[in-house]
């Protein structure tokens, strides 16, 4: 008798473990299973994860690493149209230079490293349009 109330209680508790989780060994179970851990796509597919789908507009990437400085002020970074237009006045190819190596507080590529020239130079552009 003890026993077999082991048994039922064992059975019961595999029984509602087993609820939400299906064990079985179909391909669907299997690959339901599988797929948050690694989502797996076939060549010709759409892959799973974002790839990058060209380069990024000037204000994504200002919102990502200019506006910490740039959209507060922070460390003296030129923020409106008065501070911006003396900078402007230098010309658009000092502005890329100094936002590629960097410039006294300002850090090269603005923290960017991924950032390509041409996607520091539409931030820039971004930046001093507004
Ligand atoms: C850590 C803060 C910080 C970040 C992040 C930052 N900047 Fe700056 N930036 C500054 C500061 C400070 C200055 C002013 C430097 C000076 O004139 O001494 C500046 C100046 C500039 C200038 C003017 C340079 C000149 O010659 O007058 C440009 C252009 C610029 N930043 C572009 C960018 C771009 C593009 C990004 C994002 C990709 C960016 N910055 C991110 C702090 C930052």
């Amino acid at each position: 008798m003890k026993k077999l109330s082991a048994a039922a209680l064992l059975v019961l508790a595999t029984t509602a473990y087993a609820q939400p989780y299906d064990n079985s060994m179909t391909e669907d179970a299997i690959k339901k299973r599988l797929a948050p851990i690694g989502a797996v796509y076939l060549e010709g597919e759409k892959a799973a994860a974002a790839e990058p789908t060209g380069p990024r507009s000037g204000e994504q990437v200002y919102q990502a690493a200019c506006f910490a400085c740039h959209g507060t002020g922070a460390l003296g970074a030129p923020k409106s149209a008065d501070d911006w237009a003396p900078r402007i006045a230098k010309g658009k190819d000092v502005l890329l230079e100094h936002s590629i190596n960097g410039f006294n507080a300002m850090p090269p590529r603005g923290t960017c490293m991924d950032c390509s020239d041409d996607e520091i130079s539409a931030a820039i552009d971004f930046m001093t349009a507004k």
